[in-house]
């Protein structure tokens, strides 16, 4: 396995590559890797001849107050698992690789609408991070195929968005959610929650299943059901910000409860901000 710090080592490998005639998959990361990230990367294993994982804390993401200084960074432990598994070349640039004309300085990439609505309203210029990043790795490595999680579902839209919109040619594959055998989603999160709020967390899972299945039996309107919903979260401890019906594959509110569609929610519990989404099909 390859590791490399700077955009001119990885386009002389995967330019290597691809003059060989090799398909290439990405999968973007911001390192401290879980069993979600592995199955990602199990994806890229599997559908193309070379895998890329790049990790990057990417600071432009991150609003004021958030948890960039502290976002846990473990290249070395994530390095051993990715070698573990066959990974080909791991990418993992400094800022200043990245951003050489500073991070308000550098051209960034907007999607209007679907960048400030749900996670978009607490968390301002946060998709435009991410938009800029991915664009950049998609760009750098040129990839056949970029594997991302479900568990971000608002990402994904905005990334499939970017690649429709910019004419990229590579295709983006969602990979469901990787959970814990109580049903919380892995996240890198998870481990600013205290044991006692560990033991709370699955609800925000139970609570999006209950509304999946309200919405699948049928019955009054979706604002009754994210209203409730909002509602058992903050009885059994949560801070929520929202939970929403949405119609799956551009996030606008449903004319009729005919899927598919997802039930997305982001809610606070303590120093953790968590989410999680259903998706009804
Ligand atoms: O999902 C993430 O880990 C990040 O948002 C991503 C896609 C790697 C961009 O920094």
């Amino acid at each position: 396995m390859h590791v490399v710090h700077t955009v001119a080592e990885l386009r002389e490998k995967v330019m290597a590559w691809k003059g060989q005639g090799l398909s290439m998959a990405l999968i973007p990361t911001m390192g401290n890797l879980h069993a979600g990230h592995l199955r990602l990367v199990e994806t890229g294993l599997r559908r193309a001849d070379r895998t890329v994982v790049s990790i990057f804390v990417n600071p432009i993401q991150f609003g004021p107050g958030e948890d960039f200084a502290r976002y846990p960074r473990t290249l070395e432990a994530d390095g051993r698992q990715l070698a573990r598994m066959g990974t080909d070349l791991i990418f993992a640039p400094s800022e200043s690789d990245m951003y050489p004309h500073g991070r308000e300085a550098t051209t960034k990439v907007a999607v209007p609408d679907l960048s400030d609505i749900l996670c978009g309203v607490a968390r301002p210029g946060h998709f435009r991070g991410v938009a800029t990043v991915v664009v950049k790795l998609l760009n750098l490595v040129q990839p056949d195929i970029a594997v991302f999680g479900e568990k971000d579902f608002q990402q994904l839209v905005i990334i499939r968005r970017v690649v429709e919109d910019l004419n990229m040619a590579v295709d983006i594959i969602g990979i469901p959610t990787v959970r814990e055998p109580d049903g919380l989603a892995l996240s890198s999160r998870n481990r600013y929650l205290s044991p006692g709020e560990r033991a709370v967390a699955p609800a925000l899972y139970r609570t999006l299943k209950a509304v999946a299945e309200r919405v699948q039996a049928g019955g009054p309107d979706p604002a009754t059901y994210e209203a409730e919903a909002m509602e058992a979260l903050r009885r059994v401890g949560f801070d929520p910000e929202y939970v929403a019906i949405r119609r799956a594959d551009d996030l606008t509110r449903p004319a009729s409860l005919e899927p598919p569609l997802v039930v997305l929610a982001a809610a606070r519990l303590g120093q953790a901000r968590l989410i999680d989404n259903l998706c009804i099909r």
